[in-house]
């Protein structure tokens, strides 16, 4: 069975302990068989039946779980690049948003693209994702807006993870924006969205999760737990795009209706952060997003403080997150949102993990979880996330199989 040997830092993100506790071993070996973790510890003490087989070697660098991008609306087509200049002259987001901008723009060249279209795409970006040491992507829909629309995005998610190697979690968001064509009609768009795109999604077994965005540009508390309400009944899990721009009580709703994430957060008031700590809702932070919108920070600190996990995302989409780039995503949650780097990897593993629900399979490296890892080429976590490069990862293991990059024997 495959071994990987000098380690000099395994940060196994086991879940005992709290957020900063990432169980690391140092000078490390790591063993596998049929894809799935079967053991680690100390070199010296690797036992003699792990020895005689393949062997890679780390060289002394940094090993983490493979990167969980639990928040990601990655397939879309266009850009909005005037949008960011438009931002940085003093445009609001929601302003944007009101003038016909903003996600309906999306929306509008999603739509015109072809499946092949923005599945190619998709596939660029999964690429250059994996590079970075990201084992396993969260991708949304919600620039489709009807039936049709949706199930095409979603179509996407679904080649995308029968082709591999990424693990992709898809997840249906139908209740993104009300789409043009039922303005007058809010209600009617709500009913659509419970009484046919839900169900026929979850039906055809197209997505794993079904989230909402509340906002006032977006649905009420009460329209997003209808959603959450009819994803539950036909077995989705629960997510909310929550308290981003306003405080609109999502955080509440989200344990309220046992979501498994509330995202964004910036806004969150003291009694959401009770909230969700007490509900063991997984609190995302998208700091990306947070630095393009030019918000004040999700407080982290205080989540962590009363008991919340804290996981760490991308948000990657063309208007307020328009980069792929986890490691960047994870500098940024130390320096904006005052985590610690060790704080940060479990939430981008471990805790990324369970806000898709797949704590038991992936987010750790422990015997019975899968050999999904990454490389790095750095000694230590707080090294990795303090030197800022293009990319660190010299290599990425999904299923125990080398997927990027390459290692010595
Ligand atoms: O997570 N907040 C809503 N949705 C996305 C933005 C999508 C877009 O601007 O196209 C977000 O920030
Ligand atoms: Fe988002």
């Amino acid at each position: 069975m495959p071994v990987l040997r000098n380690i000099g830092d395994l940060a196994s993100c086991r879940a005992e302990g709290g957020q900063a506790e990432i169980h690391a071993i140092s000078n490390a070996a790591l063993a596998w068989r049929d894809g799935v973790v079967c053991w680690l510890g100390p070199e010296d003490t690797l036992p003699f039946q792990y020895t005689a087989d393949e062997s890679f070697d780390a060289d002394g660098r940094l090993v983490v779980p493979g990167l969980v991008d639990c928040h990601t609306h990655l397939a879309f087509a266009g850009w909005r690049a005037g949008e960011f200049e438009q931002r940085i002259l003093g445009r609001s987001y929601l302003e944007i948003a009101e003038a016909g901008g903003g996600i309906l723009s999306t929306v509008r060249a999603t739509r015109t693209a072809s499946q092949e279209d923005l599945y190619k795409r998709s596939r660029l970006f999964l690429d250059e994702m994996l590079a970075l040491g990201v084992t396993t992507v969260e991708c949304k829909s919600g620039y489709g807006l009807s039936l049709e629309e949706e199930l095409k995005q979603l179509a996407v998610y679904r080649k995308l993870a029968e082709a591999g190697p990424v693990r992709i979690v898809p997840t249906l968001l139908a209740a993104h924006v009300v789409p043009p064509e039922y303005r007058e009609d809010r209600g009617g768009y709500v009913d659509l969205v419970v009484g046919e795109i839900i169900p026929q999604t979850a039906w055809a077994g197209l997505a794993r999760c079904c989230d909402v965005f509340l906002e006032e540009s977006a649905f009420s508390y009460d329209e997003s737990r209808r959603v959450l309400e009819a994803g539950n009944a036909a077995g989705l899990l629960g997510k909310l795009h929550a308290d981003q721009l306003t405080d609109g009580g999502g955080a509440r709703l989200a344990a309220e209706v046992g979501a498994v994430s509330a995202d964004h957060l910036e806004c969150i008031s003291d009694e959401g952060i009770q909230a969700v700590a007490e509900a063991g809702v997984v609190a995302v932070s998208l700091p990306i997003a947070t630095l393009y919108l030019n918000q004040d920070p999700m407080p982290a600190r205080r989540l962590i403080d009363a008991g919340a996990a804290v996981a760490v995302a991308t948000d990657f989409n063309p208007g307020s997150a328009p980069s792929y780039h986890l490691p960047f995503a994870m500098t940024l949650a130390c320096n904006l949102q005052r985590m610690t780097p060790a704080e940060v990897l479990k939430g981008a593993t471990l805790y990324a993990a369970r806000a898709v629900g797949l704590e038991d399979r992936i987010g750790s490296l422990e015997p019975g979880k899968a050999a999904d890892f990454a490389v790095i080429d750095a000694p230590d976590v707080d090294h990795w996330l303090y030197h800022l490069q293009p990319n660190a990862c010299v290599a990425t293991f999904i299923g125990g199989e080398i997927t990027s990059g390459s290692l010595p024997a």
